[in-house]
């Protein structure tokens, strides 16, 4: 093919967000009916599919039978969030960043919260080596960098037998990675990300031992219903079978019903990390035979399967962050990657959504498109 002739193929579904996902294959809204709409969320019928949404995740993801699952507001940022307040503070905390999510941690712990934390962050690339970490220390990480690409390779650095707790934001690996639920003591996603859900609610996953620092301590600041866990200093146990603190969308909670069920359908977590995976290693394989696109992840163990950053390596670029955005455009204007632009506050590229919902024939489908759109901007500059 002449890099310039437009690829034969299109991507069928263009949906390459980082968040929202694209939603499951085949998915269409008929597939909600059977939300209880109009319905009390505390009546028996709400109850019972908010409990199932646990269940499911519990099932899916291997939870162990003693950790604690709950629905909460606000996303994976509410649930982050009500770890953070109410659990920090306690101990000695260290926390590690290596791209914008995390260093929001950071912001919140050191400048909200007036910790005097370990702030370790390693630079757009890069992870924090956790072999360097303290884990008698409270531990604050996201096991994903949704923006830099680059995810831990495993919980081989974190020591079973530890004093501190480790808060994950695991919010764009779970459903596509394996966590190792020994390793971490509270555990957090949204619905809109691996699973292509609707936005609103987070998960909070706690080990017991999360359960034990929240009833045995008291934050020294003031803490709002929304993020409350404990009553009279005991667990709302309420809130870890489907007594939300306060409304769910149980149009959301339909949704991620169905995401479940397909995910259970094609073979649970083993299925869904097989597609991020499969997903992810076509864009590697197209980096490898065009040395001008290249992974953000400056090593293969650390690149993520999900969103998976790229950066553009060729000495005719000129201006990058402006190359970088007009390669984006032309992949929206074709209508055959949409929202592939990298983040904000990230280094200059793309990011293409490798997530289990994404099909593989779609990213295949892309991959001439961008090496068109490249070359098309490259003579354009
Ligand atoms: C690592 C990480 N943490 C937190 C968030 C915020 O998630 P939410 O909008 O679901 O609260 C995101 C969103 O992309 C993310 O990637």
């Amino acid at each position: 093919m002449n890099d310039m002739t437009l690829p034969a193929t299109r991507p069928a579904n263009p949906r390459f967000s980082s968040g929202p996902c694209a939603k499951i294959p085949n998915y269409s809204l008929d597939m909600l009916a059977d939300a209880p709409l109009g319905r009390s969320h505390r009546a028996a019928v709400g109850k019972a599919k908010l409990a199932e949404a646990i269940q499911l995740t519990r099932e899916i993801l291997g939870v162990p039978a003693d950790y604690r699952i709950g629905i909460v507001p606000a996303s994976d940022t509410g649930a982050v969030e009500m770890a953070l307040w109410s659990l920090l503070g306690a101990r000695p905390v260290e926390m590690l960043a290596w791209e914008s999510f995390g260093e929001g941690w950071v912001t919140d712990v050191v400048k909200q919260l007036k910790l005097d934390a370990k702030v370790k962050v390693a630079p757009y690339g890069q992870i924090v080596d956790f072999t360097t970490v303290d884990f008698d220390s409270d531990v604050v990480f996201t096991w994903n960098g949704t923006t830099s690409g680059c995810r831990l390779p495993n919980g081989d650095a974190i020591p079973a037998e530890r004093a501190g707790l480790t808060i994950c934001d695991a919010t764009s690996a779970a459903f596509a990675m394996e966590l190792p639920w020994d390793k971490l003591d509270v555990t957090t996603f949204s619905w809109q990300k691996v699973l292509g859900g609707e936005g609103a609610h987070g998960m909070l996953i706690l080990s017991p031992r999360a359960v034990e620092r929240l009833e045995s301590y008291t934050p020294a600041w003031p803490l709002p219903k929304i993020f409350r866990l404990t009553s009279k200093g005991k667990l709302i146990e309420g809130i870890f079978v489907g007594e939300t603190i306060n409304t769910p969308s149980m149009l959301a909670n339909e949704d991620y019903l169905v995401a479940l069920k397909w995910a259970q359908s094609i073979g649970g977590l083993r299925g869904l990390v097989a597609r991020a995976s499969a997903n992810a290693q076509v864009v590697w394989d197209f980096c490898a035979q065009n040395p001008w696109l290249k992974n953000l992840a400056e090593t293969p163990e650390i690149a993520s399967t999900t969103s998976v950053c790229l950066k553009f390596d060729d000495a005719r670029i000129k201006d990058p962050a402006a190359f970088a955005k007009a390669v984006a455009k032309r992949l929206e204007k074709a209508g055959v990657g949409l929202d592939l632009g990298a983040y904000r506050d990230a280094p200059a590229g793309l990011r293409i959504w490798c997530g289990s919902t994404v099909e593989t024939s779609d990213v295949q489908a892309l991959m001439p498109w961008i090496a068109h759109a490249f070359h098309a901007e490259i003579a354009a500059q």
